[in-house]
């Protein structure tokens, strides 16, 4: 396992991989996971995709500052480095990119990357600047290690459409993709945010893929966009969550369906993304699952 501590380590070590041996044909393809570490099943089932699609694995590890509310929430985020590159090596990745605050914020910096419309609902609102330092750090390591696939996980499933529009937009060469939601085995979507909740509160966490569960229930009895919206909050209330969001949206555009199901969720094929997001106590948790009038 290479690890990578800064970006002229990385551009040296992808553009070597690059280069097509003396005689075969072409050079290495090259997968990059982002992550910011804490890594866990669902960070593992994205390397073991990257791993069977192509030949050099990169897994970034960074926790990006820029993204988070503030500092204190930043400093709280969990972080487990040493056992982070066990894993990797566990998992046959090539190289870990783990570079400072220093090399990847450097002030002042004057550019911003914003993908308009599709950060405007859901999180968008309620995380102010958080989708453009993403989308920024994101740019950034594409930049640096210059892979040929990136992948996501569909738990973040506002940042990975954001990214691939942004992929798209900008004709970047890398190919997104995004994998399915690893879930434990009592349905909650895994994410390093769950080490942050004590017993009693990782139990009431159950409510995000309960209040997920109904809506798809919900949407195939013809219930309205309103009333499925209104019965995700409560089951998320029930449990003490202080709801940030909790409805349907239009997969693609990102937009609430507000009006009757009926008329909307046709037009986007039938399905919908029934979206939560929450706190319990100090932590934000978010889930969604794509729902199906039929
Ligand atoms: O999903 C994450 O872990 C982060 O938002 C990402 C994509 C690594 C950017 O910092």
């Amino acid at each position: 396992l290479n690890i990578l501590r800064t970006i002229p380590a990385a551009r040296r070590y992808t553009s070597r991989l690059r280069r097509p041996p003396r005689r075969a044909g072409r050079g290495t393809t090259i997968a990059l996971v982002p992550t910011m570490g804490a890594l866990h099943e669902g960070h593992l089932s994205l390397i073991r995709c990257a791993r069977r699609e192509a030949d050099a694995v990169v897994v970034s590890i960074f926790v990006n500052p820029l993204q988070f509310g503030s500092s204190r929430e930043a400093a709280r985020y969990p972080r487990s480095f040493a056992e982070d590159l066990r894993r990797c090596r566990r998992e046959g990745v090539d190289a870990v990119f783990a570079p400072t605050v220093r090399d990847m914020c450097p002030r002042p910096s004057l550019t911003s990357v914003h993908v308009d419309r599709l950060t405007a609902h859901l999180c968008g609102p309620h995380r102010p600047g958080h989708f453009d330092a993403v989308a920024r750090v994101v740019l950034k390591l594409f930049n640096v290690c210059e892979p040929d696939t990136a992948y996501f996980g569909a738990k973040d499933f506002q940042q990975a459409r954001m990214i691939t529009q942004m992929a798209g937009d900008l004709n970047l060469r890398v190919a997104i993709r995004v994998c399915p939601t690893v879930r434990a085995a009592d349905g909650v979507a895994l994410s390093s945010r769950l080490r942050l909740l004590d017993e009693g509160e990782r139990r009431r966490a159950r409510a995000f893929p309960a209040a997920l569960h109904r809506a798809g229930q919900l949407l195939k009895s013809g219930a309205s966009a309103d009333r499925i919206g209104r019965e995700m909050q409560d089951v998320l209330e029930a449990q003490g969550v202080r709801v940030d969001y909790a409805g349907l949206y239009d997969p693609e555009r990102l937009q609430p369906l507000r009006r009757a199901v009926a008329g909307e969720a046709s037009r986007a094929g039938g399905r919908a993304l029934a979206a939560v997001a929450g706190w319990i106590g100090k932590v934000r948790l978010i889930d969604n699952r794509l729902v199906f009038r039929r």
